[in-house]
């Protein structure tokens, strides 16, 4: 092993924090160089990843509707490895992160990558201020870290790479489908088409909501101009200095306040050595 990367898309931060404290952990164990390779930004997925077998990947990908964000997929299968070691991990928001973490292992194993540990962690979710609220905290950072140590011990003892399905002690099957959300009487509440809107009277004009959206969807001259398609990922909303950004949506809205009042328990952080 010669370099180690930290490989992430995070829109409002959590999965970045998380990976980049991982892969450094790793980097320290070893004294080897850390590279960040961060496409949370479009113009950073134009080129393939590409990477070699002396490569270690750490990379994070946050939990949207249960699995890995479903506009970024023909970016990830660009990624290549040649018998390159990787740890998949992904960041979810206080829910669950059902197949995600199974998808991206299957998406790397089938591109080239040996699989060593796989993790899934709590971020604050980006609906919500309340839903995993400033997670990954303290306790958190702490696993993180553990987690990160107990990676390194492996690759010392040159522990054999698994299989995804023998991480997650899973038979094989096929993935689950998308999340869902519903209202109570379980009608799906469709949310694919909602965008932000912009108070004018609040916004001061900095042009920082379309510098941050990961799809460069917002246009720059007019920021009320959302042109492009919106993922929800609350970049936007959460990154304006202003809080001029906000969803009037009501199935939006109505999702929001249903996750908040459900899931109200610190959910767990789950780690596959
Ligand atoms: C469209 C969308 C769907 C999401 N679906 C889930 C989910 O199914 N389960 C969950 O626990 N969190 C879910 N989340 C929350 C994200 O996983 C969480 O906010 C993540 O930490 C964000 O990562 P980032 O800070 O790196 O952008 C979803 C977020 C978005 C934007």
């Amino acid at each position: 092993m010669q370099q180690i990367h930290a490989v992430y898309f995070s829109p409002t931060g959590t999965t970045r924090k998380t990976c980049l404290t991982v892969a450094q952990t790793i980097s320290e164990a070893f004294y080897l160089p850390l590279a960040v390779e961060d496409f949370t930004r479009p113009q950073k997925r134009v080129e393939p990843l590409v990477y070699g077998p002396k490569d270690l990947i750490v990379i994070g990908l946050p939990v949207y509707a249960g699995r890995l964000p479903n506009l970024l997929l023909p970016f990830l299968k660009t990624i290549r490895g040649e018998h390159t070691k990787a740890v998949p991990l992904v960041l979810f928001g206080n829910r669950n992160y059902d197949d995600a973490l199974l998808e991206l292992g299957l998406l790397l194993e089938e591109q080239g990558f040996e699989l060593i540990a796989a993790a899934a962690f709590v971020g604050e979710h980006a609906f919500s201020r309340e839903l995993g609220a400033g997670r990954p905290d303290r306790r958190d950072m702490k696993k993180i870290r553990e987690f990160g140590t107990s990676v390194s011990e492996k690759l010392k003892e040159n522990a054999s790479p698994k299989r995804i399905w023998e991480l997650l002690g899973e038979e094989e099957r096929p993935l689950k489908p998308y999340y869902t959300p519903r209202d109570r009487k379980g009608n799906p509440i469709n949310i694919l088409k909602v965008k932000p809107k912009l108070d004018p009277a609040k916004c001061i004009g900095c042009g920082r909501c379309a510098s941050l959206c990961p799809m460069g969807s917002i246009d720059p001259q007019d920021v009320s101009n959302i042109p492009g398609k919106c993922i929800k990922c609350g970049a936007c909303e959460k990154g304006c200095p202003a809080g001029a950004i906000y969803f009037d949506d009501p199935g939006y809205l109505y999702h929001r306040s249903e996750l908040e009042a459900q899931y109200t328990r610190r959910a767990r952080i789950s780690v596959f050595l």
